[in-house]
């Protein structure tokens, strides 16, 4: 039996919105923690850039430091939490640690995308864990139950809401029937979006998510190059009332498949009918929803983000990691990744297809569309016609196909755009039913 330690100590690297959280967390819920995790949690030192910021958390001010070495060099820290965020230095640091046999804790999603099964195997190498349960869906777990409570199960299917960002925007627009850049604004106003939300508008965060999880479902190595993206800039306020009027919500989803000894990875907007359980899923709440052929289908639900959800993630890895070095149990089981598999190309998905079109208000438009679509092998589930602007002599058409190739649907597209009586394809969304 190992001894008990007094105290498990702590580096932890960021004091912001996440670091905030695990810090007041580990203060003030000590007593608790302690016999949980077997003797106390202790924080050794905490990495920051600017030791002079206000921040909402007070610290003893020698507890701080701006040098990475005061952590990964001090032989007492047993655990370094990284929720600094970022590529570099965080995967310096994180790799540094493992080297230097402490275990680590992150909340990094981008670092443990791009990085993950080269960490986790260094990890191994130096018989100490890695933990980031807190980088995909924030306070939901996901990471420890696609290592451990699904591993019997073979994954068919993961289709996640997973950034609550672009939810709470596309949740208003669905609503409020505005078109994205007002919504953006007001969402920056309130803080739900960054001053730069390209990492989220344009589904960059999504896809770092869906890597972990489709490497973790199908034991193999996906990285974000893999993930087909598309961002929810495209969507106007009208792709909303016809989804409405058509039974579907349009959500940024999170696709990744196995099927044929093929993966297919994507995130993109999506129109998913209004009785799907994803499509009630609205505001900052991230979903996701996964198919094993033993459990069938499974949702985990909650909030995705924010300081206390994220917190509950981590101190959660923490109080294991502590348990363990406590009680003297190895490490997590490492997950194993198989060779790695091969990603379906984009153009050889099948899926049904929306397409908004501005087309010429007179007959036989409808004769052409339908014949450009037939000779690429689609066809058409449904037709609205509507808006005539009658100085313009134009209309908006929407269609919705039966399932189809991609590679069809987008050359399709090219010749559609090449008739006289296309005056703009306006949009065009893939649909998951
Ligand atoms: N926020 C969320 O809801 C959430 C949810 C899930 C996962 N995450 C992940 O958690 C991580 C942290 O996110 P956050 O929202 O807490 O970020 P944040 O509020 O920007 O905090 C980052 C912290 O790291 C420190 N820092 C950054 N770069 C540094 C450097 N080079 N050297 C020293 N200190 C540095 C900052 O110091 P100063 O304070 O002195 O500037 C700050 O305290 C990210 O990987 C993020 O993706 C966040």
């Amino acid at each position: 039996m190992p001894k008990m330690r007094q105290s498990i100590n702590i580096g932890l690297m960021g004091l912001g919105v996440v670091g905030g959280g695990v810090a007041k967390a580990l203060i003030e819920k000590a007593e608790v923690l302690a016999r949980q995790a077997g003797c106390p949690l202790t924080i050794r030192k905490i990495l920051v850039s600017h030791p002079a910021k206000r921040r909402s958390i007070q610290v003893e001010p020698d507890l701080l430091t701006t040098d990475a070495g005061d952590i990964l060099a001090d032989p007492e820290v047993d655990i370094v939490v990284e929720v600094m965020g970022g590529e570099r230095p965080a995967l310096d640091y994180i790799r540094e640690a493992l080297i230097s046999a402490k275990h680590v804790v992150t909340a990094n999603k981008e670092v443990m995308a791009k990085y993950g099964p080269e960490l986790q195997a260094l990890a191994q190498e130096h018989q100490v864990d890695i933990r980031y349960e807190a980088s995909v869906g924030g306070g939901i777990p996901l990471i420890a139950p696609f290592q451990h409570d699904l591993s019997a199960n073979r994954i068919s299917a993961i289709y996640a809401i997973i950034n609550g960002t672009t939810n709470y925007i596309l949740s208003r627009m669905a609503a409020e029937g505005l078109d994205f850049s007002l919504i953006l604004k007001e969402a920056q106003e309130l803080g739900y979006a960054e001053a730069d939300p390209a990492n989220d508008v344009e589904g960059v965060d999504a896809a770092y998510k869906l890597a972990i999880l489709a490497s973790l479902a199908f034991h193999t190595k996906v990285g974000p190059e893999d993930v087909y993206r598309e961002g929810i800039t495209r969507l106007a306020g009208h792709d909303f009332r016809y989804a409405k009027e058509l039974g579907f919500a349009i959500k940024l989803l999170a696709i990744a498949k196995e099927s044929d000894d093929e993966i297919e990875v994507r995130v993109h907007p999506t129109f998913v009918p209004e009785d799907f359980i994803l499509a009630k899923v609205d505001g900052v709440f991230n979903a996701v929803q996964v198919e094993g052929d033993l459990v069938g289908k499974l949702l985990f639900h909650g909030e995705g983000a924010g300081a206390r959800p994220t917190t509950s993630a981590v101190v959660a890895d923490l109080i294991e990691l502590a348990h363990n070095i406590n009680s003297g149990v190895g490490t997590r089981a490492k997950p194993r990744f198989e060779p790695s598999k091969t990603i379906r190309p984009m153009s050889e998905i099948r899926t049904r297809y929306y397409l908004r079109m501005s087309v010429a208000d007179h007959p036989g438009v409808l004769a052409q569309i339908s014949k450009t679509l037939g000779d690429n092998l689609i066809s058409i589930s449904s037709v609205i016609q509507k808006g005539t602007d009658e100085r313009a002599q134009t209309a908006e058409m929407v269609i919705m196909t039966h399932p189809a190739q991609e590679q069809a649907m987008q050359r399709a597209l090219r010749e559609m755009e090449g008739l006289a009586v296309v005056q703009e394809i306006s949009n065009f969304v893939r649909v998951e039913a």
